[in-house]
């Protein structure tokens, strides 16, 4: 039977690209948004792919949620927590506002899908996380003190689940992006991303499937051995 994965902010960006190449690779795929309905339904409509709106910053609605897409769907098998979000300023003008929203999805997001999936697979002996981290994680960057925090608390999250479910047949692994051309991205101004492009070897942005082909080799059998590890894929602009 498919495996079935589940996807968080698996509508738009690096997680549309994610979830089509599971899709792909024979999954049943759950994706998840939080708002953009319309970006949703046009996903929906391309692909075959189901959307589910849920807050991933909120506990109870990620739970109902999740039982919801495995009475549908059945047991999820592998779980994406790749939904985040960014809320820059420099640290002297940064809200309280802006570090609580960014902490409540990016890093208590993960906490919230994962958790609820944990007992399941312990149970049936198997299972695959993976959380999408970023670069910025990895060396920290002006104007995201918060971002930066979330992303490297997320690298802590793999590196212990990794050791909790190991007995159990359950992988976790993180994936850090450079910066990948998407809306989040796209957002910057043109003079700011001309000038990250600068600092990238590759000279140029990722493209979301690039990250995606790292998720498919994370989901497989094949990468039973690879645990609490991270992917850097950032062309070059950094080294761990
Ligand atoms: N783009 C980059 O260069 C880059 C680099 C490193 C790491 N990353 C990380 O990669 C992940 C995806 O980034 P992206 O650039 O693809 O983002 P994006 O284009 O802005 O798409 C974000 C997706 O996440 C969903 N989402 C946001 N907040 C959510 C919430 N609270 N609950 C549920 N879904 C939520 C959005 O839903 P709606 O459509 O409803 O808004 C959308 O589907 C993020 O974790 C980001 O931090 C990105």
């Amino acid at each position: 039977m498919a495996r079935t994965a589940l996807v968080t902010g698996g509508s738009r960006g690096i997680g549309a690209a994610i979830s089509k190449a599971l899709q792909n690779e024979g999954y049943t795929v759950a994706a998840t948004y939080a708002g953009n309905d319309e970006a949703a339904a046009k996903f929906t409509e391309e692909t075959g792919i189901k959307t589910y709106k849920w807050n991933a910053a909120d506990y109870d609605a990620s739970k109902e949620g999740i039982a919801k897409v495995e009475a549908e769907l059945g047991p999820i098998d592998v779980v994406v927590a790749n939904a985040g979000i960014t809320r820059d300023a420099p640290f002297h003008k940064m809200t309280p506002q802006q570090w609580k929203e960014v902490v409540d999805t990016n890093l208590t997001g993960v906490f919230n899908t994962v958790h609820p999936v944990w007992p399941g697979m312990r149970e049936r002996g198997f299972g695959r996380i993976v959380v999408i981290s970023s670069i910025n994680g990895q060396k920290g960057q002006f104007g995201q003190v918060n971002y930066a925090a979330t992303k490297a608390g997320d690298l802590g999250i793999v590196k212990s689940l990794a050791q909790e479910g190991a007995a159990k047949g359950i992988t976790a692994n993180a994936i850090c992006p450079g910066y990948i051309a998407t809306d989040m991205v796209m957002a910057v101004p043109e003079k700011v991303r001309e000038a990250i492009i600068g600092q990238i070897p590759t000279g140029r942005l990722g493209e979301p499937e690039e990250i995606a082909r790292c998720v498919v080799f994370l989901a497989s059998d094949d990468a039973g051995f690879v645990n609490g590890s991270t992917i850097t894929a950032n062309g070059g602009q950094f080294f761990v």
